[in-house]
This record gives structure tokens, C-alpha cells and sequence, in this order.
């Protein structure tokens, strides 16, 4: 083929994304924005999917993002999207220190997953010291706000290669 009818027949990209990452939000994190704004900041739930979305973008990859404010809706998408994505990152909210189920189910998948939060948890009450997920996570991310999800998000992606 020439050059110049390669440049007018452009190849078509068969999958514009090589890998594929749902991100995960626990109970309550739909009301991001306007709950305890001087703990979990100003920024939107959308807003936060919508950067994900953007940094998946740049480097070739699907976020799928899901809000549940029921332990088994997460466990029953968790199940489901498993065998479709490379990984997921995850903040379990409340079910972080309560959820041996949803534990189960990430583990289940055989999948890797990064555990965020927008506080840093450790300087908050006693119960929320204890995660079910953090000893079976790749990595924990906590304290940075809506940016946790973005280092999250990099850290997966660096973990999945
Ligand atoms: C949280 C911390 C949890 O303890 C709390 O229940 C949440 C949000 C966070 O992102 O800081 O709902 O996961």
C-alpha cells in the first residue's frame, strides 16, 4: 500500500481500550458534595467518576463506576463485573469495617483491588480502624479527598502493568 492511500483510508481501531477497571463507591458516597463537606470535601460523586474516566482515557483504559447504598447490590456487582474487568478500586465506606461479604466477593473474583478512602481513617473514631479488606488489598489509599481515588487508581494500573 502507498503512503498516500494508507492516509486516506485510516485503520480502524477494533478496541480503543486495552483494559477495563471498575471503580466502586460504598453507602452514603452518593451525597458527596453537600455530606460533611470538612470531612469529605466539596467534590461530587460525578466529578470524581468523571476524572477517573479521564485518567482511564490517557492511559487506554474503561472505568466502569458503580454507587450502591445496599451491601448486597455491591456484593451482586461485584459478582458480575468480575469476569469483565482487570481490577477494581474500592471505597467500601461504612461496609469497610463491617463487611466480611463484601470481602468475599472481591476475593471471589480473583481480581486485584485497591481500597480508598477519602479520609484518612486511622485519625478518626476507633471503629473505623478495622478494614475487612486491607490485609487481601493490593494497596490502601486514604486521606487525600477525591485525589485518593486518582492514586488509586495510578497504583492498579501500575500493579496490572
Ligand atoms: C470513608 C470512611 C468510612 O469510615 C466512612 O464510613 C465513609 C467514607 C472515606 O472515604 O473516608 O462513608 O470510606
Amino acid at each position: 500500500m502507498t503512503e498516500s492511500a494508507a492516509s486516506a483510508a485510516p485503520p480502524l481501531v477494533a478496541h480503543a481500550y486495552s483494559r477495563r477497571v471498575a471503580v466502586v463507591h460504598g453507602p452514603n458516597l452518593n451525597l458527596l458534595g453537600t455530606r460533611e463537606p470538612e470531612k469529605y470535601g466539596r467534590v461530587t460523586l460525578p466529578e470524581i467518576d468523571a476524572r477517573l474516566r479521564a485518567l482511564g482515557a490517557v492511559r487506554g483504559v474503561a472505568i466502569e463506576c458503580v454507587q450502591a447504598n445496599g451491601e448486597g447490590e455491591l456484593v451482586t456487582w461485584i459478582q458480575e463485573a468480575g469476569p469483565r474487568v482487570d481490577g477494581f478500586v474500592i471505597n467500601p465506606a461504612a461496609y469497610t469495617h463491617t463487611s466480611v461479604a463484601i470481602r468475599d466477593a472481591l476475593l471471589a473474583t480473583g481480581k486485584p483491588f485497591v481500597e480508598v478512602h477519602l479520609t484518612n481513617v486511622y485519625a478518626r473514631e476507633p471503629f473505623r480502624h478495622h478494614s475487612y479488606l486491607a490485609d487481601v488489598a493490593v494497596g490502601r489509599v486514604m486521606g487525600f479527598g477525591a485525589l485518593s481515588y486518582d492514586l488509586g487508581l495510578t497504583g492498579l494500573l501500575d500493579r496490572l502493568g
